[in-house]
């Protein structure tokens, strides 16, 4: 072992850290053309950003914009600025490290250098949350439009018993199924196929929601906007926790360092490029939804923006079109956390927390297929089985909780190895890390008793797998060196 790694490894048991210089040079080094391990460096910063905007606009902004609506009335389009701002300092502490330490894992390998093994388990714990969680929401809002779809082409919908979970009046929700099932099979053919048929998907989604704002702005009323905040700020707060899930995804370049050409220029710029995008494209639909229809009628609406375009028009085809796009631009979402998920298990795996499986890397492909396919058919089974209400809220604390410790992260590395070469630097440090963690807490304080319950129980369990496997597992500590130990 180098003697750098040795150098600053000065924590043992679950605080040691994983040093930078280790993580790097196992990853390929983060260097330009470089190869990681096993995985191929195809990439660029279109391809990125994209793949940030893909995994990000989704399931939030078709579906549960509706949702959040009737609890912040048309200020829920402050509630959008809200959860970007949130998003933003996290953002920037994400561009910082994934500039500094571009590898696979994303936030799981950022609290694995600077907080220790054990937060750092915790930290992959809630991007399990993040993302696998998330996919199976994202499924389930997918279904949604895919009865839209049925219903205004071809005048009928599945029964609720193959296109619901038990706690919405059905039995297994066989479209979420089938969206997860076909992004296992693209990513199962590999990475560069999988970001071709992203930017693809990621244009019609941007074109599909330029179509809804088009339309809905053409039945623009300003008195639907008054009163502005029927609600107050609590309905404001409430809401913004609700669509921070809406900006989830922003991170997921992150989660490519291993295969990006470029990593430590072009995953910063991905990742806040990105979150300008979704946040313009946020604040324009939820304006254009909010003055078309009266903000009393979201309650209880599915499918909402194919129900305010079809209001406009007074016809179905543009609902459609809509449901059309919306069905491609979900599904361009569930292939990018997918690949994430996968990613940051690939991560954990090759340091011993998790089982070696996922870390196998198909000599032909050059992608993991067996942890694809594992992951694939564990978020599918949530997919089929759990309500989207229940799955949104665990997706965003899980997140909140993880954005929280990569703002930490720029705090501790900047202070433990301020010598190592950063693509990006976040500006007002510490303040703006600082603030990051604020607002995570903020919003993690808004949501409900029952998801706070749930996130504990999902700890607790999270932490017993730790000891019952990662820790004896760890590769790291296996590697300590006696010296190190001493
Ligand atoms: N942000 C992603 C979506 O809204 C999870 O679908």
């Amino acid at each position: 072992m180098p003697a750098s790694h040795v150098a600053h490894r000065s924590r043992s048991g679950v605080l040691r850290t994983k040093p930078v210089d280790a993580i790097l040079a196992e990853s390929g080094g983060g260097e330009v053309d470089g190869e990681g391990e096993g995985l191929k460096r195809t990439m660029g910063l279109l391809a990125l950003t994209f793949f940030s905007v893909g995994a990000t606009l989704g399931t939030g902004i078709f579906v549960i914009l509706g949702e959040a609506v009737p609890k912040a009335g048309p200020a829920v389009v402050i509630s959008f600025v809200l959860a970007a701002v949130t998003a933003l300092f996290s953002a920037l502490s994400y561009a910082e490290l994934a500039g500094t330490i571009p590898v696979s894992g994303s936030s799981y390998s950022y609290a694995y250098a600077t907080l220790g093994e054990g937060i750092a388990w915790v930290c992959g714990w809630c991007l399990l949350l993040e993302y696998g969680v998330s996919i199976s929401a994202v499924a389930v809002g997918w279904g949604q439009y895919v009865n839209e779809f049925l219903d205004s082409a071809f005048g009928f919908s599945l029964p609720d018993v193959i296109s619901q979970p038990p706690g919405d009046g059905g039995t297994f929700n066989i479209p979420a199924v089938i969206v997860v099932m076909l992004a296992t099979m693209l990513l199962v053919r590999g990475v560069s196929e999988s970001a071709t048929a992203n930017t693809i998907m990621v244009f019609i989604k941007l074109i599909t929601l330029a179509f809804f704002c088009a339309i809905a702005f053409t039945a623009f009323k300003h008195g639907n906007l008054s009163p502005f905040a029927p609600l107050g700020v609590a309905g404001i707060s409430a809401g913004a926790s609700q669509v921070f899930f809406s900006y989830i995804g922003f991170d997921a370049a992150s989660t490519a360092g291993e295969e990006a050409k470029n990593p430590r220029r072009d995953l910063p710029l991905a990742i806040l490029i990105s979150l300008a995008i979704v946040t313009i494209v946020y604040v324009a639909v939820a304006l254009a939804a909010l003055g078309a229809l009266p903000w009393r009628q979201f309650e209880g609406s599915e499918a909402t923006l194919a129900k305010i375009v079809t209001d406009v028009t007074g016809g179905s085809w543009a609902s459609t079109i809509l449901s059309a796009g919306a069905i491609i631009s979900i599904a361009s979402v569930v292939l990018t956390v997918l690949y994430g998920q996968t990613r940051i298990l690939f991560a954990m795996s090759r340091d011993g927390l998790i089982p070696p499986i996922f870390s196998k890397v198909s000599r032909r492909t050059q992608s993991p297929v067996a942890n694809t396919l594992i992951t694939g058919a564990w978020v599918s089974l949530l997919a089929a089985l759990v309500p989207l209400g229940r799955l949104t809220e665990a997706t965003s604390i899980g997140t909140l909780f993880a954005f929280s410790l990569v703002n930490i992260g720029v705090i501790v590395l900047r202070r433990t190895r301020p010598d190592l070469p950063r693509g990006f630097t976040s500006p007002f440090f510490p303040i703006t890390p600082l603030l990051g963690v604020g607002f995570c807490i903020y919003l993690m304080a808004r949501l409900s008793g029952i998801t706070w319950l749930v996130f504990l129980i999902w700890m607790a369990a999270g932490i017993a797998i730790y000891f019952l496997y990662g820790y004896r597992h760890s590769r790291w500590r296996a590697e300590i060196p006696v010296e190190a130990k001493s």
